[in-house]
Protein backbone atom coordinates (compact mmCIF):
# COMPACT_ATOMS: atom_id res chain seq x y z
CA UNK A 1 0.00 0.00 0.00
CA UNK A 2 0.85 3.56 -0.21
CA UNK A 3 -0.54 6.90 0.52
CA UNK A 4 -0.35 10.15 -1.45
CA UNK A 5 2.74 11.35 0.64
CA UNK A 6 3.92 7.85 2.29
CA UNK A 7 5.37 5.01 0.28
CA UNK A 8 5.38 2.52 3.04
CA UNK A 9 3.85 -1.00 3.37
CA UNK A 10 0.94 -1.51 5.61
CA UNK A 11 2.18 -2.24 9.08
CA UNK A 12 5.42 -0.47 8.69
CA UNK A 13 4.95 1.78 11.70
CA UNK A 14 4.79 1.38 14.81
CA UNK A 15 2.63 2.77 17.04
CA UNK A 16 4.13 5.28 18.53
CA UNK A 17 6.10 7.76 16.07
CA UNK A 18 8.98 10.79 16.82
CA UNK A 19 8.26 13.20 14.34
CA UNK A 20 11.05 15.96 13.59
CA UNK A 21 10.76 18.71 11.04
CA UNK A 22 13.89 17.87 9.14
CA UNK A 23 13.64 14.52 7.19
CA UNK A 24 17.87 14.17 7.90
CA UNK A 25 17.03 14.52 11.43
CA UNK A 26 14.81 11.25 11.32
CA UNK A 27 17.89 9.76 9.99
CA UNK A 28 20.01 10.57 12.55
CA UNK A 29 17.89 9.61 15.01
CA UNK A 30 17.04 6.23 13.76
CA UNK A 31 20.48 5.44 12.92
CA UNK A 32 22.01 7.02 16.18
CA UNK A 33 19.03 5.56 19.03
CA UNK A 34 17.46 2.41 16.80
CA UNK A 35 18.53 -0.79 16.64
CA UNK A 36 17.61 -2.93 13.69
CA UNK A 37 16.28 0.48 12.00
CA UNK A 38 14.23 0.08 8.23
CA UNK A 39 13.65 3.21 6.39
CA UNK A 40 10.15 2.58 5.33
CA UNK A 41 9.27 5.60 3.39
CA UNK A 42 11.36 7.92 1.30
CA UNK A 43 8.33 9.30 -1.11
CA UNK A 44 9.55 13.40 -1.38
CA UNK A 45 12.49 12.38 0.49
CA UNK A 46 10.49 12.86 3.86
CA UNK A 47 12.25 9.66 5.13
CA UNK A 48 10.56 7.66 7.83
CA UNK A 49 12.32 4.31 9.83
CA UNK A 50 11.49 1.61 12.14
CA UNK A 51 13.40 -0.14 14.72
CA UNK A 52 13.18 -1.08 18.40
CA UNK A 53 14.30 1.12 21.60
CA UNK A 54 14.90 -0.60 24.54
CA UNK A 55 13.18 -3.79 22.86
CA UNK A 56 10.17 -1.57 21.87
CA UNK A 57 8.87 -0.74 17.92
CA UNK A 58 9.17 2.67 17.50
CA UNK A 59 9.14 4.83 14.67
CA UNK A 60 10.52 8.06 13.26
CA UNK A 61 9.70 9.82 10.51
CA UNK A 62 9.94 13.78 9.51
CA UNK A 63 7.11 16.03 9.00
CA UNK A 64 8.77 19.45 7.41
CA UNK A 65 7.90 22.57 8.98
CA UNK A 66 4.80 23.86 9.93
CA UNK A 67 1.02 22.85 9.86
CA UNK A 68 -0.04 22.50 6.63
CA UNK A 69 2.81 19.91 6.01
CA UNK A 70 3.23 18.31 9.17
CA UNK A 71 -0.76 17.75 9.13
CA UNK A 72 -0.82 15.70 5.96
CA UNK A 73 2.00 13.49 6.88
CA UNK A 74 0.22 12.72 10.93
CA UNK A 75 -3.26 12.33 9.31
CA UNK A 76 -2.14 9.28 7.09
CA UNK A 77 -0.10 7.98 9.81
CA UNK A 78 -2.91 7.89 11.67
CA UNK A 79 -5.90 7.21 9.20
CA UNK A 80 -3.52 4.73 6.74
CA UNK A 81 -0.75 3.48 9.55
CA UNK A 82 -2.66 2.89 11.99
CA UNK A 83 -0.26 5.33 14.58
CA UNK A 84 -1.50 6.03 17.92
CA UNK A 85 0.90 8.17 19.57
CA UNK A 86 2.42 11.64 17.51
CA UNK A 87 5.12 12.85 19.61
CA UNK A 88 7.20 15.88 17.58
CA UNK A 89 10.73 16.45 18.76
CA UNK A 90 11.56 19.78 18.01
CA UNK A 91 13.39 23.37 18.54
CA UNK A 92 11.61 26.46 19.66
CA UNK A 93 12.50 30.02 19.84
CA UNK A 94 11.12 31.14 23.58
CA UNK A 95 9.97 34.24 24.65
CA UNK A 96 9.91 34.39 28.45
CA UNK A 97 13.01 36.23 29.48
CA UNK A 98 13.68 33.07 32.14
CA UNK A 99 13.99 30.59 29.73
CA UNK A 100 17.48 30.22 27.99
CA UNK A 101 19.07 28.51 24.77
CA UNK A 102 18.91 24.23 25.32
CA UNK A 103 16.18 24.29 28.16
CA UNK A 104 13.32 22.04 27.20
CA UNK A 105 9.69 22.72 26.54
CA UNK A 106 6.97 20.43 26.93
CA UNK A 107 3.78 21.64 25.10
CA UNK A 108 1.09 21.21 27.66
CA UNK A 109 -1.15 23.51 25.53
CA UNK A 110 -0.69 25.28 21.95
CA UNK A 111 -1.86 28.60 20.72
CA UNK A 112 -1.89 29.83 17.67
CA UNK A 113 -2.74 32.23 14.55
CA UNK A 114 -3.58 29.13 12.11
CA UNK A 115 -7.19 28.87 11.40
CA UNK A 116 -7.13 24.38 11.19
CA UNK A 117 -8.79 24.04 14.58
CA UNK A 118 -11.59 26.15 13.43
CA UNK A 119 -12.48 24.19 10.45
CA UNK A 120 -11.96 21.20 12.32
CA UNK A 121 -14.42 22.60 14.97
CA UNK A 122 -17.54 24.85 13.32
CA UNK A 123 -15.53 27.76 13.61
CA UNK A 124 -15.18 27.76 17.50
CA UNK A 125 -11.90 27.84 19.23
CA UNK A 126 -10.06 24.41 20.13
CA UNK A 127 -8.05 24.45 23.56
CA UNK A 128 -5.39 22.14 22.16
CA UNK A 129 -3.80 20.08 24.11
CA UNK A 130 -0.70 17.67 24.72
CA UNK A 131 -2.29 14.06 25.62
CA UNK A 132 -1.54 13.73 29.20
CA UNK A 133 -0.58 10.49 30.02
CA UNK A 134 2.01 11.33 27.01
CA UNK A 135 3.07 14.28 29.08
CA UNK A 136 3.23 12.66 32.21
CA UNK A 137 5.69 9.93 30.80
CA UNK A 138 7.92 12.61 29.71
CA UNK A 139 8.22 14.80 32.83
CA UNK A 140 8.18 11.88 34.71
CA UNK A 141 11.51 10.54 33.22
CA UNK A 142 12.78 14.28 33.06
CA UNK A 143 12.39 14.15 36.87
CA UNK A 144 13.88 11.05 37.10
CA UNK A 145 17.30 12.14 35.23
CA UNK A 146 17.24 15.23 37.26
CA UNK A 147 16.44 17.33 34.04
CA UNK A 148 14.24 20.65 34.56
CA UNK A 149 11.61 20.94 32.06
CA UNK A 150 9.06 23.76 31.38
CA UNK A 151 5.28 22.78 30.89
CA UNK A 152 3.10 24.97 29.71
CA UNK A 153 1.54 27.02 26.49
CA UNK A 154 3.29 26.80 23.35
CA UNK A 155 2.39 29.02 19.98
CA UNK A 156 2.35 27.57 16.56
CA UNK A 157 2.63 30.63 14.28
CA UNK A 158 2.19 29.80 10.54
CA UNK A 159 4.90 32.90 9.66
CA UNK A 160 8.14 31.83 10.82
CA UNK A 161 8.75 35.98 9.72
CA UNK A 162 6.38 37.27 11.69
CA UNK A 163 5.69 41.21 10.03
CA UNK A 164 4.50 42.37 13.05
CA UNK A 165 8.05 43.09 15.46
CA UNK A 166 5.96 43.29 18.78
CA UNK A 167 4.36 39.69 18.26
CA UNK A 168 7.04 38.17 20.98
CA UNK A 169 6.52 40.57 23.63
CA UNK A 170 2.13 39.85 22.79
CA UNK A 171 3.09 36.48 23.49
CA UNK A 172 5.15 36.78 26.60
CA UNK A 173 2.52 38.89 28.07
CA UNK A 174 0.70 36.31 27.79
CA UNK A 175 2.46 33.30 29.50
CA UNK A 176 3.95 31.26 25.91
CA UNK A 177 6.92 29.86 26.82
CA UNK A 178 7.89 29.23 23.03
CA UNK A 179 7.00 29.73 19.63
CA UNK A 180 7.20 26.90 17.41
CA UNK A 181 5.09 25.76 14.05
CA UNK A 182 3.37 22.42 14.58
CA UNK A 183 1.84 21.59 18.01
CA UNK A 184 -1.31 23.23 17.73
CA UNK A 185 -2.41 21.14 14.46
CA UNK A 186 -0.68 18.21 15.97
CA UNK A 187 -2.77 18.29 19.22
CA UNK A 188 -6.66 19.39 16.69
CA UNK A 189 -5.52 16.22 14.71
CA UNK A 190 -5.01 13.96 17.74
CA UNK A 191 -8.24 14.85 19.00
CA UNK A 192 -9.60 14.41 15.54
CA UNK A 193 -9.02 10.79 15.13
CA UNK A 194 -8.48 9.99 18.75
CA UNK A 195 -4.99 9.77 18.57
CA UNK A 196 -2.43 10.80 21.61
CA UNK A 197 0.30 13.84 20.72
CA UNK A 198 2.55 15.44 22.30
CA UNK A 199 5.52 18.57 21.28
CA UNK A 200 8.87 18.07 23.29
CA UNK A 201 10.69 20.76 22.32
CA UNK A 202 14.45 22.40 22.95
CA UNK A 203 15.04 25.99 22.80
CA UNK A 204 17.40 26.85 19.82
CA UNK A 205 16.15 30.86 19.63
CA UNK A 206 15.42 33.19 21.64
CA UNK A 207 13.58 35.72 19.88
CA UNK A 208 13.36 38.85 22.68
CA UNK A 209 17.20 37.87 23.37
CA UNK A 210 18.55 37.73 19.91
CA UNK A 211 20.36 34.39 20.61
CA UNK A 212 20.57 31.40 18.55
CA UNK A 213 22.02 28.00 19.05
CA UNK A 214 24.69 26.94 16.35
CA UNK A 215 24.46 23.97 14.63
CA UNK A 216 26.70 21.82 17.04
CA UNK A 217 24.59 23.13 20.03
CA UNK A 218 21.34 22.31 17.99
CA UNK A 219 22.59 18.83 17.36
CA UNK A 220 23.90 17.94 21.28
CA UNK A 221 20.35 19.76 22.08
CA UNK A 222 18.25 17.64 20.35
CA UNK A 223 20.23 14.65 20.64
CA UNK A 224 19.58 14.96 24.35
CA UNK A 225 16.28 15.74 24.10
CA UNK A 226 15.28 13.25 21.51
CA UNK A 227 16.96 10.56 24.22
CA UNK A 228 14.93 11.31 26.90
CA UNK A 229 11.51 11.31 24.69
CA UNK A 230 12.71 7.53 23.65
CA UNK A 231 13.32 6.94 27.61
CA UNK A 232 10.16 7.48 28.57
CA UNK A 233 7.68 6.41 25.75
CA UNK A 234 9.60 2.85 26.02
CA UNK A 235 8.54 2.76 29.48
CA UNK A 236 4.83 2.70 28.56
CA UNK A 237 4.04 -0.18 26.96
CA UNK A 238 2.48 1.15 23.67
CA UNK A 239 -0.83 0.84 23.04
N1 LIG B 1 9.98 30.57 15.33
C1 LIG B 1 9.26 29.52 15.00
N2 LIG B 1 9.70 28.29 15.13
C2 LIG B 1 10.93 28.11 15.64
C3 LIG B 1 11.72 29.17 16.01
C4 LIG B 1 11.22 30.46 15.84
O1 LIG B 1 11.90 31.45 16.13
N3 LIG B 1 12.89 28.66 16.46
C5 LIG B 1 12.80 27.32 16.37
N4 LIG B 1 11.62 26.98 15.89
Amino acid sequence: MSTPHIDAEAGAFASTVLLPGDPLRARHIAERFFSDAVQVTSARNMFGYTGTYRGQRVSVMGTGMGIPSSSIYATELIRHYGVKRLVRVGTCGAVQDDLALGDLVLALSASTDSAVNRQRFAGMDFGAGASYPLLRAVADQAERVGVPVRVGNVFSADLFYSPRPDMADTLAAMGILAVEMEAAGLYGLAAEFGAEALAVLTVSDHLRHDAHMDVHQRQTGVDAMTELTLDALCQQPSK
